[in-house]
């Protein structure tokens, strides 16, 4: 496994893991996670593919630069790695905010993409609702309430049962949540707030989507999920019954499995 630093025009301090062989595969975590999220996953494909896992800016070992952090600025990292480890394309998994920015890079660098796996994330912008919400969130954490704000809001990202059977895992993404300053939680925040909606751009997508759905999942609502689904021209879809918004925690084999599945279409048809 190999730790790599990077500095771009915009982030002075970038880090990624490259491990495994084969065709690469991008994991892109979600908030408030980092690139460790998908360690257990990562190896269960590393004997086929070349995986590639950032930490965004502002997460686990990269640092930001910026106050204004957009889906686009983090899009711009995940295709600068691509350039230095010379793939002139990859499959990109982004899990919940690590898919709104893999939807931005389709947006800005369809070329480097050879097939979209949007892990439990949305294509739709914020609603009016959602938008209040986190600004609510963001007030809390300015006045000091980063542990509150954590504390309330991993638990709820698993499903019921998960929750109930598995409390030292909720306890370690609690921990995990805690390093990421607060400044670095408000600039996602302000970003997933102003992203722009793609459900329109999917249908145009020239490379296959895969969407992986969990079915207990409170932060992507069932509906929406299957409403956008099909969305694109060649759609893998798979739905994890007893599934929160976790699955590379909550249901890793089915993940590796439908992930491996997806990239080796995407790479030979
Ligand atoms: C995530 O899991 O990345 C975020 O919670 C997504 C979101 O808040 O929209």
């Amino acid at each position: 496994m190999e730790s790599i630093l990077l500095s771009t025009e915009k982030f002075s301090s970038l880090h990624y893991l490259r491990y495994g062989q084969g065709f690469p595969i991008v994991l892109i975590h979600g908030f408030p996670e980092s690139g460790t999220l998908w360690n257990n996953l990562g190896k269960m494909l590393a004997e086929h593919f070349t995986l590639i896992v950032p930490d965004l800016p502002g997460a686990g070992s990269s640092r930001t630069t910026s106050e204004h952090l957009s889906m686009e600025d983090m899009a711009e990292v995940i295709a600068a790695i691509l350039q230095r480890e010379g793939f002139p394309g990859a499959v990109i998994a982004g899990h919940s905010m690590g898919g709104y920015v893999a939807l931005a890079m389709a947006a800005l660098y369809p070329h480097l993409i050879k097939g979209l796996s949007l892990v439990h994330s949305t294509a739709k912008a914020d609603s009016e609702e959602k938008i209040q919400t986190r600004l609510k969130s963001i007030q809390l954490i300015r006045k000091g309430g980063k542990e509150a704000f954590v504390k309330g809001m991993i638990p709820n990202l698993f499903s019921e049962q998960f929750r109930q059977r598995n409390p030292d895992v909720i306890a370690e993404q609690i921990d995990r949540a805690m390093d990421m300053d607060g400044d670095s939680m408000i600039s996602f925040y302000n970003a997933m707030i102003k992203r722009a909606d793609h459900t329109n751009s999917l249908m145009k997508l020239p490379f296959p989507v895969q969407w992986i759905v969990g079915a207990k999942d409170a932060l992507i609502p069932l509906k929406d999920a299957l409403a956008q689904c099909h969305g694109a021209d060649v759609n893998f879809v798979s739905l994890y019954e007893d599934c929160g918004h976790m699955s590379m925690l909550e249901a890793p084999d089915a993940l590796a499995n439908d992930l491996a599945v997806f990239a080796d279409y995407c790479y030979n048809r």
